[in-house]
């Protein structure tokens, strides 16, 4: 059989990605263009900042793909591109360029939702086995969702507030770290005491959803308060009892879940998938019982190696986009 090679093109937020993915699990070349010292000095993403930067990078980003790969866009398959969710003008740079390269090459397009990319970073290591549970924690998603084949998706919990990244990046803002702030908070906490105790959102006893929002107003009055009795606390503390809260609710909840749906795998996907702390939760709750699948760090963060890899799946599905494709900011998946 023929092999099959997917270009992968990213632009959903704040990096540049473009990626070759081999018959949907070999990653042949892989180019990120991060953006972040750009939107450092604002403390968040900059949307106007993010699409000129998106402009600028995209046919450099292109380029070096293909030179890395020793390939041409002749040689691809189909040219998956990340329709949704993110910010519109930056997801506009993707897709037009991909629309733009399927045209001119007369090549299949494929549209592939960011988290489905996020997910499917994790078959770039090993193949999913079903039913199956995924973990989704990212910028702007905290999910847990089954399933039960290729293609499909069914979100049993969600985050009614915050999502987890979001939680980091806005605690390590009141801690004066840098964005985004969630990898400084992860190197604090390993060497901080978990000695303050924070809420542990649990919520209604049946529910897989999360909350983060209250953790985050409890860090904030909890260091607020300590100023105003004379006193100070270690950033490393805060930071190693902040992670205490968000691992062990979101490794509790993955744990429950996982057990309830009787699943044979569970893989951890989105940035914040890249936090040690949870890396180590996860592997020491679930040992050798059910199977658990966790990205090497540099395919948890946004890249195009696993946009290509979803996109390899809706391709064999017959998923094929139009030249209406556009952005869509609140994608469904
Ligand atoms: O998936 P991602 O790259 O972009 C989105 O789709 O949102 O996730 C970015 C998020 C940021 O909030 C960042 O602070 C967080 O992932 N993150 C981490 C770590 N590395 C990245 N959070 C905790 N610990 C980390 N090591
Ligand atoms: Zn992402």
């Amino acid at each position: 059989k023929k092999d099959q090679f997917i270009l992968g093109i990213e632009t959903s937020c704040d990096e540049t990605a473009m990626a070759i993915v081999k018959n949907g699990v070999e990653v042949v070349a892989n180019v990120v263009a991060s953006q972040i010292e750009s939107h450092k000095r604002f403390g968040g993403v900059v949307p106007e900042i993010a699409s000129r930067h998106h402009v600028e990078q995209i046919t450099i980003v292109l380029e070096e793909t293909f030179e890395k790969a020793n390939m041409s866009v002749e040689d691809m398959d189909a040219i998956a591109v990340t329709e949704g969710p993110g910010l519109v003008g930056a997801l506009l740079i993707g897709v037009n360029s991909a629309k733009a390269l399927a045209f001119a090459k007369n090549k299949p397009l494929v549209g592939v939702h960011h988290i489905a990319g996020h997910i499917y970073a994790n078959r770039l290591n090993k193949e999913f086995s079903f039913p199956l549970l995924a973990l989704v924690v990212s910028g702007g998603h905290t999910e847990l969702i089954v399933m039960r084949e290729h293609g499909s998706f069914e979100i049993i919990g969600e985050t009614r507030d915050d999502a987890a990244g979001e939680a980091y990046d806005k605690v390590a803002r009141t801690l004066q770290l840098p964005y985004p702030g969630g990898p400084h908070i992860d190197r604090l906490a390993k060497v901080g005491e978990a000695n303050i105790d924070f809420p542990r959102a649990w919520l209604e006893d049946d529910s897989y959803d999360f909350s983060f929002s209250g953790l985050k107003s409890a860090v904030i009055n909890t260091l607020h308060n300590a100023e105003q009795r004379g006193v100070t606390l270690k950033k490393e503390d805060v930071a190693a009892s902040f992670q205490a809260s968000v691992v062990e609710v979101l490794t509790a909840k993955t744990y429950k879940a996982a057990k309830e749906y009787g699943v044979k795998q569970v893989i951890v996907a989105g940035g914040v998938a890249a936090n040690q702390g949870l890396r180590n939760e996860l592997q020491l709750k679930f040992n050798d019982e059910i199977e658990l699948l966790i990205p090497p760090l540099d395919l948890c963060t946004d890249n195009a190696a696993m946009i290509a890899a979803a996109g390899s799946i809706a391709y064999d599905q017959g998923h094929r986009a139009g030249w209406d494709l556009n952005a869509n900011p609140s994608l469904d998946l």
